[in-house]
């Protein structure tokens, strides 16, 4: 018979739990306070699932949770929650728990989710045999600053309808956030219908996005329900809203407004309950001062921004994402790297990242893939990424636009000029040491010197290195 734990500083929540879960044949312990909860699991009593209140006097269910964690990694927790405490909610998602359920909740409801984190907590202990480490590929990695309050917000507007912009150069995991959003919403058992923007001409975009009537353009041959009315109760992802048309924008921002919408070729207005979340990797303020983008959608759609920042302005989120790819294509690939080297890291924290986390997980894919000692070596790195990349931060990278446009020769003399006077200020002006630091020759490095009139009175520069 498996073994239920109840903590929960309400005695008639347990009661009625004890009830209502007895019923179905599980053995069920009450616990009122979470310290003893921490004892009875300490002690190793055997329990199979804990459901556990999130708020309670002394020790939450946080605390509880990565205090029993400690001692046993396994046994799944199920948080009951009030709407309020949403963002402790995905914290708890985030810690390892099986899952929460809001209050008030239906009885069935909370049976299913004993029953599914009970067979989870089965099949988990079959894989774990094998690899040691699993992990869901929604799971969201990473505890920099910006990340935390990322998850944070995710958190509070979760359990709310606001619209939501998600922007993010590609790949920083902007997909990623709009599913996190759906699973910590109350909409999360409704569906998750995602439409790439950019992948479709205009007209058709239209028709899968609202559906058409019988007879609204050739080869209509019956009436279609289009994306919206199929996302109801749901949430609807826009990706790549950015490349919507004009005239798109427009029938958009009506559906968003008025909350209803018509099919193409139709009359009749439909409601829609849909959670729209949009995803744009272009800077959309200067899609709008170009005329690009409607300014009044922009604020529609941006009623909860949220901007996930390029992977190398937040170089602390790379470790675990390696651990987290490893393990991952460990799984998927059959082998077992089992770890990275210290190199190969110092490559990865130098390097610039334009293809954010896809393009680490790629290179960590295509490093487990060739790996054939225990820890993913430099050498199995795309040269580019061994190089490590130039640039120190983001702030090398000079800033142009269509509109602007850079003189690029005047730029790279203006880097080059600096990247000289930085090498003889390492080489306290010793011109043989300062070509040496930057690969070039004696030669070479005085006649860049010279073509570039660079400032004689460096020290050393009045008296020449013994050499030459
Ligand atoms: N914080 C993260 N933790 C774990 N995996 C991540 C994280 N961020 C991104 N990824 C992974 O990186 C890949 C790219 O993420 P995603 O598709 O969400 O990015 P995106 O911003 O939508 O990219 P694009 O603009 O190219 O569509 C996915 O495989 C995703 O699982
Ligand atoms: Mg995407």
């Amino acid at each position: 018979m498996e073994r239920i734990l109840i903590v929960d500083d309400e005695r008639s929540m347990i009661e009625f739990l004890e009830y209502m879960l007895d019923k179905e044949g599980y053995q069920v312990t009450g616990c009122l306070d979470p310290e003893g909860a921490l004892a009875l699991l300490r002690e190793g009593e055997g329990f199979d699932l804990v459901i556990s209140d999130i708020k309670m006097p002394g020790m939450d269910g946080l605390e509880l949770l990565k205090a029993a964690r400690n001692r046993d990694p396994d046994t799944p927790f199920i948080f009951i929650t009030a709407y309020a405490s949403s963002e402790t909610a995905i914290e708890a998602l985030k810690l390892g728990a099986f899952d929460y359920i809001t209050k008030p909740f239906e009885i069935e409801k909370l049976k299913s989710l004993v029953m599914h984190a009970l067979t989870a907590r089965d099949l988990k202990r079959q894989v774990q045999v094998l690899e040691g480490e699993t992990s869901s590929s929604n799971e969201m990695v990473g505890t920099s600053p910006p990340m935390l309050e990322i998850y944070k917000l995710i958190g509070t507007i979760a359990s709310t309808d606001s619209t939501v912009l998600i922007m993010g150069e590609s790949g920083t995991g902007k997909e990623l956030v709009a599913r996190a959003i759906h699973r910590a919403s109350p909409r999360r058992d409704r569906a998750f219908v995602s439409i790439n923007c950019s992948a479709f001409p205009e007209t058709l975009l239209e028709s899968e996005l609202f559906g058409y009537v019988k007879g609204a353009f050739t080869g209509a041959a019956g009436t279609k329900k289009g994306l919206f009315e199929a996302a109801t109760n749901g949430t609807m992802f826009l990706d790549e809203i950015g490349e919507m048309s004009p005239a798109m924008q427009v029938k958009l921002l009506r559906a968003l407004q008025e909350k209803k919408i018509r099919r193409v070729g139709g009359t009749e207005e439909i409601q829609i309950d849909v959670r729209v979340i949009a995803a744009t990797n272009r800077e959309l303020n200067k899609e709008i001062e170009a005329g690009h983008f409607r300014e009044d959608l922009y604020y529609r759609l941006a009623v909860i921004p949220i901007s996930i920042p390029p992977l190398r302005d937040r170089k602390s989120d790379i470790l675990p994402l390696v651990r987290h790819f490893i393990s991952k294509y460990n799984r998927k690939l059959d082998r077992s790297v089992r770890g990275i080297t210290e190199d190969a890291l110092r490559c990865f924290e130098q390097y610039r990242w334009p293809g954010n986390v896809r393009e680490l997980e790629n290179v960590i894919e295509r490093g487990v893939t060739l790996e054939t000692s225990e820890f993913l070596q430099k050498g199995r790195l795309p040269d580019h990424i061994q190089r490590g990349g130039f640039f120190r931060d983001s702030a090398a990278m000079p800033f142009f636009t269509a509109e602007l446009g850079l003189d690029l020769e005047a730029f790279l003399r203006d880097l080059e000029r600096q990247i000289i006077e930085q090498a003889l200020s390492l080489a306290d002006g010793n011109q043989t040491r300062a070509a040496e630091i930057l690969r070039l020759s004696y030669r070479s490095l005085r006649h860049r010197i010279e073509t570039l009139g660079i400032k004689k009175g460096l020290p050393g520069e009045l008296a020449p290195s013994p050499e030459h």
